[in-house]
């Protein structure tokens, strides 16, 4: 049995089956609506339920919190309709152009940049191309179905093989096998592209562009998008690690300074070592941002790393720092580990 959703501001419909999260239904029939993790562990998917009633599946409570929850809201990323909706979410316009596919792959090259980073460079097959926006991600689909989510770090234009950052997690199945026994032309499957974290071209706002460790990656795809579109916008790239080994693309960035009008390249380290003999800015990324723009109401800020770090700039930049709440854009990396708190 399907049922009907109407999104209140456009008046858009869908029709979402029984068993179907709002969100997969939406996309499926091309309309854009905002999601990061797809597992109820990010939040970015939370709308307004305004008529109708849902089954909300487990979740993060950070997500998604039992008094939000009392007021109406939901994640449609895992709530199932069991009537005919009307919701109230932000729609994205773009995403739902792109259409999202189930590939195979194989892998070109495996390139150590860190001794715990490689990147990954994935090969299409000849007939295929993804289209897909800076900043977007694609979910490897593992031999026991399972997922895990990477951010493309090349830009859309890009002609070679796919790139993605791979930071080893030990005792994680996948990371463990890219760094232990994956090789080049081994053949993987991945469905994407996914995610609505992407540069918002429609705006003239100066950018703050955050990352920690490998959210690096979606980033350095949406600058060297912005900068193959000649997009003049003036640029800061804060970048965060804790280790000077963790900023595994520094000269990149700072190459990015020396050539590019209005760029700036701000590296952070938290716990510099000794060896490193670190002279520039220690401490937590999202506060060196605020020590340099502590307004920020004149911003857009893009922000890709730890969960702890993202949700720590959304939370300051928007609640003591002037930043817009609609101008923050995010994408936090959930893992499984985040999921054990799901309520
Ligand atoms: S997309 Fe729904 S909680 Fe992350």
């Amino acid at each position: 049995m399907a049922f009907n959703v109407t999104i209140r501001q456009s008046g858009k419909q869908f029709q979402v089956e029984a068993d179907e999260p709002v969100l997969t239904a939406a996309l499926r029939q091309g309309i854009g609506l905002p999601y990061g993790c797809k597992n109820g562990a990010c939040g970015s998917c939370k709308g307004q339920l305004v008529n109708g009633s849902i089954e909300q599946r487990s979740h993060s409570s950070s997500a998604l919190s039992n008094d939000e929850k009392t007021r109406g809201m939901a994640l449609f990323c895992c709530a199932t309709a069991q009537s005919d909706l009307e919701i109230d979410i932000r729609e994205i316009a773009g995403v739902g152009d792109m259409q999202v596919k189930k590939l195979p792959c194989r892998v070109n090259a495996l390139e150590r940049v860190a001794h715990d980073v490689i990147v990954l460079k994935l090969q299409l097959p000849a007939n295929e191309r993804l289209q897909y926006l800076a900043g977007q991600y694609i979910e490897f689909i593992l031999k026991d179905g399972t997922r895990r989510s990477y951010s493309m770090a090349s830009a859309p234009h890009h002609e070679g093989p796919l790139e993605l950052h791979i930071r080893h997690m030990p005792g994680g199945v996948f990371t463990d096998h890219v760094f232990g026994a994956m090789k080049e032309r081994d053949i993987l499957r991945f469905e994407g592209p996914l995610g609505t974290f992407f540069l918002r071209e429609d705006a003239d706002k100066p950018i703050v562009l955050l990352a920690s460790g490998t959210g690096f990656a979606p980033i350095k795809a949406i600058i060297e998008h912005a900068r193959f579109k000649n997009i003049t916008r003036p640029m800061t790239l804060y970048w965060g690690g804790r280790r000077r080994g963790d900023l595994y693309l520094a000269s990149l960035a700072e190459q990015w300074a020396r050539e590019v009008p209005g760029f700036k390249f701000v590296p952070v380290l938290s716990e510099p070592d000794p060896a490193d003999n670190w002279q520039g800015r220690t401490g937590f990324v999202h506060r060196a941002v605020i020590e340099d723009l502590p307004d920020l109401s004149g911003y857009q800020v893009y922000a890709c790393g730890a969960p702890v770090m993202v949700e720590a700039a959304q939370r300051d930049f928007t609640a003591h720092h002037g930043l817009p709440a609609n101008e923050f854009y995010a994408d936090s990396f959930t893992s499984a580990a985040d999921l054990a708190n799901a309520v």
